[in-house]
C-alpha cells in the first residue's frame, strides 16, 4: 500500500480535518505553558498543515502561525474552516517544506508530515528547522520508522531508533514515543504503522 496521492489527500482532509489536535502538539503547548516567563505572543510554523487541525488549535490559543503545505487544497481547506478565530494571525504558503523559507519560530510543528520527503532531502530540511527554532523553542513531529508498511517508498524518509536518537542528540527530548501497531489509515485501509512521536526542546 502506498502513501496518499495528491488526489487522495483531499479525502484525507475531509476525514481528519475536524479531529482534535495531535498529542505531540498538546505536549509541546503544555511545556511552553510551564516555562518560566511563558506569557506573551508566540509564533509557530506548521509544516504539512493539512487543513489545519493543529494550526487551528495554535490560533485559538493566540499564537501567530505560518502554515505550510505542498497541496493547494490543504491551504484552501484551512482558509475556509468555519472555526478559524476571527482575529487569527495566520499566514499560509503552498510550497514543499524542502523549499520553504523558515523564519525564526518558537515552535516548528509537523504532524505526520515531515517524513514525507526523500532521504536525500531530509537532512537539509531538518537542519533548517533546527536553525529556525529559537533557543528554548521546540520541535513537535512524527517521523516514520523502518518497519512501517510504507518502508521502501523512495519519497519517504524512515528511521531506526538509533537514527532518531542521533537526530535528536543536539536537542533535549521531552517526548519520544515509539509506536508500532496494526491499524487502519484515516481512509480506512489496514496498515502496519511504525512511528516515532517526538517533542524536543532546543537548548
Ligand atoms: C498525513 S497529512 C498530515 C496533515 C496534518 N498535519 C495532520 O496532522 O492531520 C500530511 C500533509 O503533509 C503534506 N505534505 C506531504 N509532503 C509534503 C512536503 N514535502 N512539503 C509540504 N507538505 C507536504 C500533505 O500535502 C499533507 O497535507
Amino acid at each position: 500500500m502506498n502513501k496518499p496521492s495528491s488526489e487522495s489527500w483531499a479525502a484525507y482532509y475531509a476525514r481528519t480535518g475536524n479531529r482534535p489536535p495531535r498529542r505531540t502538539l498538546l505536549v509541546a503547548l503544555n511545556r511552553f505553558a510551564a516555562d518560566p516567563g511563558s506569557e506573551g505572543a508566540k509564533f509557530a510554523i506548521d509544516l504539512g498543515c493539512g487543513n489545519g487541525r493543529d494550526t487551528v488549535e495554535l490560533l485559538r490559543r493566540g499564537w501567530s502561525v505560518l502554515a505550510i503545505d505542498a497541496e493547494a487544497k490543504a491551504i484552501e481547506g484551512l482558509r475556509q474552516r468555519p472555526d478559524l478565530p476571527p482575529d487569527a494571525k495566520l499566514e499560509t504558503r503552498t510550497v514543499r517544506f524542502e523549499d520553504a523559507l523558515l523564519p525564526t519560530a518558537d515552535l516548528v510543528n509537523s504532524s505526520f508530515a515531515l517524513s514525507l520527503q526523500p532521504p536525500s532531502a531530509f537532512p537539509a530540511t531538518w537542519q533548517r528547522i533546527v536553525r529556525a527554532v529559537r533557543p528554548g523553542g521546540r520541535i513537535a513531529c512524527q517521523l516514520y520508522g523502518v518497519r512501517d508498511e510504507w518502508a521502501g517508498d523512495p519519497t519517504i524518509t524512515f528511521f531506526t531508533r538509533d537514527g532518531i536518537e542521533e537526530l535528536l542528540a543536539p536537542l533535549a527530548w521531552e517526548l519520544m514515543d515509539e509506536e508500532e501497531t496494526d491499524s487502519v489509515t484515516p481512509r480506512g485501509k489496514p496498515k502496519h504503522w511504525h512511528i516515532f512521536h517526538i517533542v524536543a526542546r532546543k537548548p
